[in-house]
């Protein structure tokens, strides 16, 4: 199957030197990488800024912006099986991005900020590959996936509980849970984010052939 699976943060530009941006490492995008490789998938990593090195048998595209990200992604789902949208995509970005360094003052400075591009969202709602999307939640985990899962249309919806501290964001291990389409969850429990991605890879490939009408 063709994989193509978003990696890491985005920034948005506020000026020349400054962004917003969030804590993701990347670190579980890459692994889901390396998974689907050694499980013989073509893979194309779109990638935020991260300090990783792209598996072996990875083609690169490497993005700083939601902007970027969401044109690498509707020109590389033209040709794909399985989209995983790991990245940590900005849900907002400065409605201006200055000319110049914002000089420093000595008084409040409020910075209007504006939707990014949701990256799922725009994708078409009828399609011949299957969405994996990814849920960070901090509180009542299964009720805002689910929810998710439905309003982004994706075919499974990966939740990480952020409340642990230990697991997840920037760490080197995860526990998370799938929910599908169809009604069905899974947990996969704590482990090295490698373990949890070989776990994920098996089950959006068994998932993705039931629901899409290609012959692999
Ligand atoms: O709404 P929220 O950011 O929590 O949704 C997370 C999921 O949506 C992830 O799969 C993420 O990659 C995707 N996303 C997106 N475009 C955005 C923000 C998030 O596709 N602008």
């Amino acid at each position: 199957m063709k994989f193509v699976i978003t990696a890491g943060p985005t920034r948005e530009p506020i000026d020349p030197v400054r962004f917003l941006s969030n804590r993701s490492s990347g670190k579980m995008g890459y692994a889901i990488a390396a998974a689907a490789i050694e499980a013989n998938h073509e893979v194309l990593l779109i990638s935020g800024p991260v300090n990783l090195a792209a598996p072996a048998g990875a083609r690169l595209v490497s993005v700083i912006t939601s902007d970027e990200m969401c044109a690498a992604v509707q020109e590389a789902v033209l040709d794909c099986d399985v989209l995983v949208m790991c990245a940590a995509v900005s849900d907002y970005k400065p409605a201006r991005v200055a000319e110049q360094k914002i000089k420093k003052r000595d008084e409040r400075f409020s910075l209007e900020l504006i939707p990014a591009c949701d990256i799922l969202k725009s994708l078409p709602p009828s399609r011949n590959f299957f969405v994996v999307g990814f849920a960070a939640e901090t509180n009542d985990v299964e009720e805002h996936a689910r929810a998710k899962l439905a309003t982004k249309n994706c075919d499974m919806m990966v939740a990480n509980d952020l409340s642990d501290p230990n697991i997840g964001m920037e760490s080197d291990e995860n526990a998370v849970a799938i929910f599908s389409r169809s009604g069905e969850s899974e947990e996969i429990s704590r482990a090295s984010k490698k373990i949890v991605a070989r776990a994920l890879v098996k089950k959006i490939r068994a998932n993705a052939k039931k629901v899409l009408t290609k012959k692999f």
